[in-house]
């Protein structure tokens, strides 16, 4: 199997720039099939799931090209409303292009989304919100058919959860639909933010986002524009977690350091110097790292759940107990076996995980078994005593361009290679 072997100990330090949001990216090219002419998206990041994104696109028919980080998608001609299974099955944000064909076309069949597996990842409130605004759905053996006859209406929608895939949908459906829309509850992530950015950009009449109440006011059609995507804040996260291992110095440039605040907050409580700047962030792991007390996975602006097994792996090496509750998914402490097989003193216990400082991690053979999960994992064995093989690294390339080579310029030791 592919997989990276890395030999620890290595000290990163120098300046890294970070690419675009894969968690941006991903609903904007979804949006792209609401547009009549050509979309084009600087700092596209060039991950596995944005490929997965443009082989759904040529699905419905649209036109897409990747050069020197920019995407172009020209979405003038939709052939089809039918996505297969198999492009389905690549990744959780293929769900969004029920809300984005339907407001283009008025029909769409799909199955459920595939992606990580942290958990039931259920689509129910997508499926619930687009009902209240006059689609027909029908489901049978996991085909989902739906379609609107007499077009979408807008509808107050509250969410009882603040879902981030949901609340994309609900504004991809609304923003062609007839009337208002108004999510109550809505998703406040940034990434939200960006698809209304882009979505007021092609033309859509939409506000409020970034708050907890976004409303929509539908418009005839959209037209395409060009986009720059946002840095990506987990990533930016990953970065600093790398350093924080691995006793560093770095200079992360294209952040956006209030996106990132809840994580830089709980690295600063472990006695890391951090310090931001414009769009640049400082760190300096010179201290002994310390455990934080109790980190709680939230909606944003709380902590983010996707930081959490990046932090986890932090707080193995922090003197003193770090209490870890995860609760957005329920499945999404595949690291933690992981990490105690490096030496970690890790217990698990449901949304519960209990870390104990240990003074060193050791290099072994370990799996990655999520995206986020495969990241701890590699950044723990940048700072382990000995050689690790990693394996099932194509988890971590949905998330991370060429990672390898971006921690090598860093001062790792890490291949690509069969292991
Ligand atoms: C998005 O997933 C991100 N993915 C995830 O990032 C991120 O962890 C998550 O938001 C939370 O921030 C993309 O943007 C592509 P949710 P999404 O809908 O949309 C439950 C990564 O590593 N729920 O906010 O799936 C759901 O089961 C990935 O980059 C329902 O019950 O997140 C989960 O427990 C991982 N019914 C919780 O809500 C629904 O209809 C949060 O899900 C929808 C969601």
């Amino acid at each position: 199997m592919q997989g990276f072997v890395i030999e620890g100990g290595k000290r990163l330090s120098g300046e890294v720039s970070v690419c675009g949001a894969k968690n941006a990216a991903l609903p904007i090219l979804a949006a792209c099939v609401l547009t009549r002419s050509e979309v084009r998206l600087k700092n596209c990041p060039q991950l596995s799931d944005v490929f997965s994104a443009f082989k759904i696109l040529s699905c419905l028919g649209c036109k897409c090209s990747f050069s020197d980080g920019e995407a172009r998608i020209d979405s003038g001609v939709i052939e089809s409303e039918y996505i297969p299974d198999k492009l389905m099955r690549l990744m959780r944000s293929s769900a969004l292009y029920l809300g984005a064909c339907l407001g283009r076309t008025g029909r769409c069949t799909l199955s459920y989304p595939g992606g990580c597996e942290l958990g039931p990842r259920p689509i129910d409130l997508h499926l619930l919100a687009l009902e209240k605004m006059g689609a027909d759905i029908s489901e049978e053996h996991g085909v989902i058919e739906c379609s609107c006859p007499a077009g979408l209406h807008g509808a107050g929608i509250s969410l009882s959860f603040p879902s981030v895939g949901a609340t994309e949908n609900i504004m991809l459906a609304a923003v062609c639909a007839a009337g208002e829309t108004v999510i109550y509850n809505s998703a406040r992530e940034p990434e939200i933010v960006d698809l209304a950015r882009f979505l007021r950009k092609c033309g859509a009449d939409i506000s409020g986002e970034g708050s907890s109440v976004i409303r929509i006011k539908g418009v005839k059609e959209l037209h395409g524009c060009t986009y720059e995507i946002m840095p990506d804040r987990i990533v930016a996260a990953t970065y600093l977690c790398a350093a924080a291992l691995t006793g560093g110095e770095l200079t992360v440039r294209n952040t956006r350091p209030e996106d990132n605040r809840a994580v830089t907050d709980v690295l600063i409580e472990t006695g890391l110097d951090i310090f931001s700047f414009d769009d640049k962030t400082y760190i300096n792991a010179a201290r002994p790292l310390k455990s934080v007390g109790r980190i709680r996975t939230m909606p944003y602006p709380g902590f983010p759940t996707d930081a959490q097994p990046l932090v986890s792996a932090v707080l193995t090496r922090a003197k003193g107990t770090s209490i870890i509750v995860e609760n957005i998914f329920e499945n999404r402490y595949k690291h933690n076996p992981e990490l105690v097989r490096m030496g970690a003193n890790i217990k698990t216990e449901g949304k519960v995980a209990v870390i104990e400082g240990v003074p060193m991690l050791f290099g072994t053979r370990i799996m990655a078994g999520d995206l986020r999960a495969g990241a701890a994992l590699l950044i723990a064995a940048l700072s382990a005593e000995g050689i690790s093989e990693l394996g099932n690294i194509e988890y971590i390339d949905r998330g991370y361009e060429s990672i390898e080579k971006v921690f090598s310029k860093l001062g790792a030791n890490i291949k690509r290679t069969v292991i």
